[in-house]
């Protein structure tokens, strides 16, 4: 799915209009046709359609035609300057005129309290209000007579669907500029907005569906800004099939650097969950203790201690991929063994945790690294990272991991609510995971499948994003029947849900 501003939807009509030849009051039919399908006719018979003067507000006038087509009751409400009124909402005007649909004008030049009233009247006698006020062309504070149509739509207590983007929200920035529709669902069009993945915008976009206006795939690819959110389909099309001639060889040799006194769990959580992602062979290395104590647990996996350096050197030279930083302790011994990674591999490294505390002030030693390394922080450790306070990075999530992803060469999965996985160029974002998974161990967990999957042979940027959204999908699924989900109910859980993804 992808993620598109103002400033692309704009472009994108431009370029439908200009090079391609696409009438836009052509593209507002297919967007009013595509509307139509998510406004649940099915079960509801009395809309209320609020409308502004610009080309959200013809998407709104469009949908009350075919609302009246379906033999649904309408009333219609147009909001604004009608000087400013653009020609296709123009059209659908005149149109809804010739067809009789009852509508009021609450134009910006008048006074408008017996109107205001009537809305109200008429938003408690109907099923469903549609916005169409405002979508990507909201440009500034909302005031005067569009705050009074947006405050009483929200003071009542109807479903509210959004046409493209409740009207209040800046697409691009996400900032609510002074009040904002609260929608019960935002039907978009080609683009999800990328304001909608500001925290606080939550609250005001319901369910957001993304719907197709019949713009063609190279068309869109062309104009998009490379900027996605994952889908299942992806995530399919990217697994490795298990072919019946396959080794174990062919599922890749991993090894992962994790734990220390006290952190033997992620170790442990780290390792088991490369194992059962499906790599061939999981070597975990650690220091002696830990080892002991997790041999025995580590049923399928290998263990080595930082004294056999022979081993390790091996392991480091013969591996196609490995993991490195769960509860290793963020300290000198750390960034020496880090370096010592970093000198002798030239395999895809995934560093999380104390591997990338101990970046703070040296992130300069990844430079040399022969291969791909990926970091995977969480808002505090990119904030230790940068220097950036995390509320800054919060708010820029997009931003702040692209920037630094590209200064340093790297693939950045910026950890979170909609966890970001960047290389630089193009960004996906994860929609999978919920709250129920923000507990210890899972970041350990997700090291340990990303590394599985980048030695199984996955391409880099895809195995990050794959792994990713899977972990958050068999937490979304088990968090339906769980208060809390642990990082051993995803483990265990994890060849069931590839084999669904494999099929
Ligand atoms: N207060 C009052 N009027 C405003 C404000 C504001 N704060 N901000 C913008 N406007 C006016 C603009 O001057 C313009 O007349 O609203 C109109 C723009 O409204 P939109 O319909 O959001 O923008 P437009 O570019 O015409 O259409 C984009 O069309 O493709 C469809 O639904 C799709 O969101 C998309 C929309």
């Amino acid at each position: 799915m992808r993620i598109g501003t103002s400033v692309s939807t704009k472009k994108l009509d431009e370029a439908c209009v200009n090079e391609y030849k696409i009438p836009l009051i052509l593209m507002m039919e297919n967007a009013v046709i595509s509307a139509i399908k998510h406004l649940d006719t099915n079960l509801y018979n009395k809309y209320v359609i609020v409308s502004g003067v610009g080309n959200n507000g013809g998407d709104g006038l469009g949908i009350a035609r075919q609302l009246k087509a379906i033999e649904k009751e309408v009333k219609v409400f147009i909001v604004g300057n009608m000087e400013k009124i653009t020609p296709c909402s123009k059209t659908n005007l005149e149109i809804l005129k010739a067809m009789n649909i009852p509508y009021i004008v609450i134009d910006t030049k008048e006074k408008n309290i017996n109107h205001l009233e009537q809305l109200e009247a008429d938003i408690k006698n109907s099923n469903v209000l549609v916005d169409c006020i405002f979508g990507t062309g909201l440009e500034r504070e909302i005031k005067g007579i569009f705050k009074y149509v947006i405050e009483i739509i929200n003071k009542n207590k109807n479903l509210v669907y959004s046409i493209d983007m409740p009207s209040g929200i800046n697409a691009t920035t996400g900032e609510v500029l002074g009040v904002c529709i609260k929608a019960d669902k935002t039907i978009c069009f080609e683009f999800y907005k990328r304001g909608f993945l500001k925290y606080e915008t939550k609250k005001y976009i319901g369910n957001v569906v993304v719907e197709h206006i019949g713009i063609p795939e190279y068309i869109l690819k062309k104009h998009d800004d490379n900027e996605y959110i994952t889908s299942m389909n992806f995530v399919k099309d990217n697994i490795r099939d298990k072919n019946k001639f396959s080794f174990k060889s062919d599922f890749g040799k991993v090894t992962i650097f994790a734990g220390s006194k006290g952190f033997s769990g992620a170790a442990f959580i780290a390792s088991e969950a490369a194992i059962k992602s499906g790599s061939g062979l999981v070597t975990l290395v650690c220091d002696e203790h830990i080892q002991d104590i997790i041999s025995s647990k580590l049923s399928e996996g290998m263990t080595a201690n930082y004294k056999e350096e022979d081993r390790i050197n091996e392991l480091i030279k013969t591996s196609n991929a490995i993991g490195f930083g769960c509860g290793m302790g963020n300290n000198k011994t750390t960034l020496e063994r880090l370096q010592y990674v970093l000198n002798n591999s030239d395999c895809p490294l995934i560093i999380d945790a104390d591997g990338i505390n101990v970046l703070k002030n040296n992130i300069s030693i990844l430079k040399k690294y022969k291969n791909k390394i990926i970091i995977t922080p969480h808002l505090g450790e990119m904030s230790r990272l940068t220097g950036k306070s995390i509320s800054y990075i919060k708010e820029n999530r997009i931003d702040v991991a692209k920037e630094f992803a590209k200064k340093n060469n790297i693939i950045v999965l910026l950890k979170g609510y909609e966890t970001i996985i960047t290389d630089g160029k193009d960004a996906f974002i994860n929609p999978t995971g919920n709250s129920a998974m923000a507990n210890g161990g899972m970041g350990d967990c997700l090291l340990g499948m990303i590394t599985s999957f980048v030695g199984q042979g996955i391409e880099l940027f895809e195995a990050v994003i794959c792994a990713t959204y899977i972990h958050g999908y068999i937490g979304d699924i088990l968090s339906k029947k769980m208060y809390t989900v642990n990082a051993t109910n995803i483990i265990e859980k994890i060849p069931v849900i590839m084999k669904e993804f494999n099929i």
